[in-house]
């Protein structure tokens, strides 16, 4: 007999939006605040210190109220011209994306194509910008959320570092989870978004344009209007800073906490952190049998994503644990979607939401059919937390 409770705690492990510190979601259930008033202005400038910080950047970082599509577009609209052609690296379905943005704005794009699950070929972008001299960006992303894979977006801007060329990167589920450097590597353009390993709910997006790529801004000739860098730039540099429109201010105050917490808890331990909750994923998922989507190796440590067990819809292990076990993972995308599901383990997480959710994945799949020492999976994910002192 199942007992099912309709008040199950509700735990959120897809890669986006993720769960949101208390003190977070308290700070934007305060009364509405007036953006131009002293008391957003202080919390705006703490924001932008600490967005620095995670971006490691000492150049501006804007922030748009829009998803992290808006940054993407951003990029594209403030950095080139009708036709300009631009090299774009996918491997996966936000891959897609910066071709298709670029694509809607009438750009040459050349695409590249990696096999989803795999990481982009360097020698092969690298033949790319020696067949197109002519190529004014390479547009990357560092997370590929639709399949774990994290790219080396630093090696990426090296091929780019000498050319009249600039490195475009969608961090939009990468930043604050997975080490990204953004002037030590020189990336040109680096996108974000407020919902994902920063902690916040969605509702803000962010990008930091390097001294080169400013010179891409003045002289791109696409059409822009909300999205105009120089109004952001005009904006931001004020003192307190400002943002040009009416901000997400309820999301922005949240951020502040979450971003404080990133503060205190210091980029290079959550980097740490993030690798092994993606090891203990993965070492749970081997043990129990299933096949890794995602590359067997610490740089995924944003998503995991997995195989399905032949003959198991990936939607009936998904739905069973929301409804049955109160725990919410994701499914594929484009065209991965009913063949693998993607848990997520980039911000507010613990030890003890890993092995919740391998718990529930485990009795999921034993009770769908697929067998396996029950608790094996567990046990992993137990042993690479006590190994690296994870509590
Ligand atoms: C890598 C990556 N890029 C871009 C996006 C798009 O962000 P949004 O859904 O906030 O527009 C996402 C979010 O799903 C993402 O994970």
């Amino acid at each position: 007999m199942v007992i099912m409770s309709h008040h199950k705690k509700h735990l959120l492990m897809t890669p986006g939006p993720t769960p949101v510190p208390e003190k977070a979601l308290l700070a934007q259930a305060r009364g509405m605040i007036h953006h131009r008033g002293p008391e957003y202005g202080e919390i705006i400038t703490r924001v932008v210190e600490n967005l620095k910080y995670v971006f490691q950047t000492s150049r501006d970082v804007f922030i748009f109220t829009s998803s992290g599509t808006g940054a993407m577009e951003s990029a594209v609209v403030n950095l080139f011209s009708p036709n300009d052609k631009v090299i774009v690296a996918s491997t996966g379905n936000f891959g897609d994306r910066w071709a298709n943005i670029s694509s809607a704005y009438g750009l040459n794009v050349v695409k590249l194509e990696f096999e989803w699950g795999t990481k982009a070929d360097i020698d092969v972008i690298k033949k790319a910008i020696d067949e197109n001299p002519d190529a004014k960006g390479v547009l990357c992303t560092h997370s590929e959320t639709s399949t774990g894979v994290v790219n080396d977006v630093k090696a990426i801007a090296e091929l780019t570092k000498d050319k009249d060329m600039v490195v475009v990167v969608d961090a939009v589920s990468g930043l604050g989870a997975c080490e990204l450097k953004t002037d030590e590597w020189g990336l040109d353009v680096v996108v974000s978004g407020s919902q994902k390993a920063l902690m916040a709910p969605p509702g803000l997006a962010f990008a930091t344009v390097s001294e080169k790529a400013w010179k891409f801004v003045e002289e791109s000739k696409l059409p822009k209007f909300y999205f105009d860098y120089k109004k952001y730039q005009a904006s931001i540099r004020k003192d307190p800073p400002q943002s040009p429109f009416t901000p997400a201010i309820s999301t922005m105050l949240a951020l502040g906490e979450s971003l404080q917490m990133i503060r205190e808890e210091g980029l290079e331990n959550i980097w740490k952190r993030h690798i092994v909750f993606g090891r203990a994923v993965r070492e749970a998922i081997k043990s129990i049998g299933l096949n890794l989507f995602s590359p067997d190796d610490d740089s995924s440590s944003a998503v995991t994503a997995v195989w399905s067990p032949e003959g198991i819809d990936p939607k009936k292990i998904t739905t069973m644990m929301r409804v049955e076990y109160g725990i919410t993972i994701a499914g594929g995308q484009g065209k991965v979607k009913g063949k693998i599901f993607r848990i997520g383990h980039c911000g507010y997480f613990q030890r003890s939401d890993i092995i919740s959710t391998i718990d529930a994945l485990e009795s999921v799949l034993w009770r769908l059919g697929f067998k396996f020492e029950k608790g094996i999976g567990v046990l992993a994910a137990q042993k690479v937390f006590d190994e690296a002192g994870i509590y």
